[in-house]
């Protein structure tokens, strides 16, 4: 082992047994170069958050700009920001009318905390109803409402009150009654291998929640800005949430998340008490702009209607005896193989030869492909060659 893998093993904290070590010197586009500079095209995106590539110039010269005017000056909701304001603007003109208002967060799992906390608020409710194979985060909160028991079992006692349900079965959706606060669900599952929730269940989970006057919490952190082929992972669905969640992706490398809600329901937060959900460096005016420059270069530069084809060629290419299925939407994609050995296997060697792929945290037999919105059909075609004579 080299000095600094002894360093970086030793004095930064690990989350798993055996990372792939790859020491980053630089990374631009859909490419990262290691300290050797060899070169990977990366299907990964920093598990989708890199949405419009690695340093984008238009994102790369924003935050320079706006670094050179001001950081941190002041706890989140205090002052007037240039970029938190614009940002929550631009995000309202491109949302229905009833998630007209952002609170902005350093992550996806602080979006979450910030959801179901509102949700209480809303309707004086505290049951919170999530799906099995759910992942909306690691904090106390977000973990609660996480539906793997392996992942919550050390932790517990979490918070009360919350019940799970199946993910894409209607009679499961006996369990939202009026003692319900709130149900929260991923449009498409991220950590179980990209599945999509279906028509027919989320009809009647609305129909439901309507009944009983229920708030539906979509996580979109994973799907938001552009990866399912729309801006949002629910206009695909027809159904608008009471609060929407984003992160990830919404700042194209930067961290930032958003909870997103109606004004009349934000307005609650400000008082009984005053100050009742604060944050220090929520909405950072850094991730702010990061997050407005990425939604402009989105919606400026057709990026999401190249989407579709993109998808359309990786399943034209990909086409192999030993993938049994290609699951999820856009460039959210899930290639399912038949064991877990043939899984990392194939992810290893493929990092040899240049290409990044990566896990799923709940499921072993599956590949991740996410890569940035932006990949051209060139590098589509040469990591899906990789792809496939590694799995030769
Ligand atoms: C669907 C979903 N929800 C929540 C989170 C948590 O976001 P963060 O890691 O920014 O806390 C993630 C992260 O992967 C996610 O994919």
């Amino acid at each position: 082992m080299t000095d600094i893998t002894n360093i970086y093993k030793k004095y930064q904290a690990q989350t798993f047994p055996s990372p792939s070590l790859l020491h980053v010197k630089s990374a631009s586009g859909s490419y990262i170069k290691d300290y050797d500079d060899k070169e990977y095209l990366d299907f990964v995106a920093g598990v989708s958050a890199c949405s419009i590539g690695h340093c984008n110039k238009q994102v790369t010269t924003a935050v320079k700009n706006q670094i050179n005017k001001y950081s941190h000056v002041m706890v989140y909701g205090e002052y007037i920001q240039d970029p938190q304001y614009k940002l929550a603007k631009l995000l309202a003109d491109n949302l229905p009318e009833s998630l007209s208002t952002s609170y902005f967060t350093n992550s996806g799992a602080e979006a979450i905390e910030g959801a179901i906390k509102l949700a209480k608020r809303i309707n004086k409710r505290s049951e919170i109803i999530y799906c099995k194979d759910s992942y909306h985060g690691s904090t106390h909160g977000a973990l609660s409402v996480m539906g793997n028991e392996e992942y919550k079992s050390n932790y517990r006692p979490l918070i009360p009150d919350c019940k799970q349900i199946i993910y894409n079965k209607l009679e499961s959706l006996e369990k939202i009654t009026d003692k319900t606060s709130a149900v929260i669900v991923e449009t498409i599952q991220g950590a179980s291998g990209f599945i999509e929730a279906s028509q027919d269940f989320l009809n009647q989970l609305k129909k439901k929640c309507i009944v009983n006057n229920v708030l539906i919490i979509f996580d979109e952190i994973q799907t938001c800005f552009g990866r399912t082929g729309k801006l949002f992972g629910f206009e695909h669905t027809k159904i608008v949430p009471d609060i929407l969640c984003i992160a990830k992706g919404m700042g194209g490398g930067y961290p930032i998340g958003a909870f997103i809600s109606s004004w009349e329901n934000m307005n609650k937060l400000t008082h009984n008490p005053k100050l009742g959900h604060i944050t220090t460096f929520g909405g950072h005016p850094i991730g702010c702009t990061a997050s407005y420059a990425t939604l402009n270069y989105i919606l400026n530069n057709n990026i999401i209607d190249s989407i579709n084809e993109k998808e359309e060629l990786f399943r034209k290419l990909l086409v192999h005896k030993k993938i049994k299925s290609i699951s999820g939407k856009g460039l959210m994609l899930s290639l399912d193989l038949h064991d877990s050995i043939e899984t990392i296997r194939v992810v290893e060697s493929c990092m040899k030869d240049g290409l990044l792929l990566f896990y799923f945290l709940f499921n072993d037999s599956s590949v991740r492909i996410t890569p940035p919105l932006t990949i051209t059909n060139k590098e589509i075609e040469k990591g899906c060659k990789i792809l496939l004579k590694n799995l030769d």
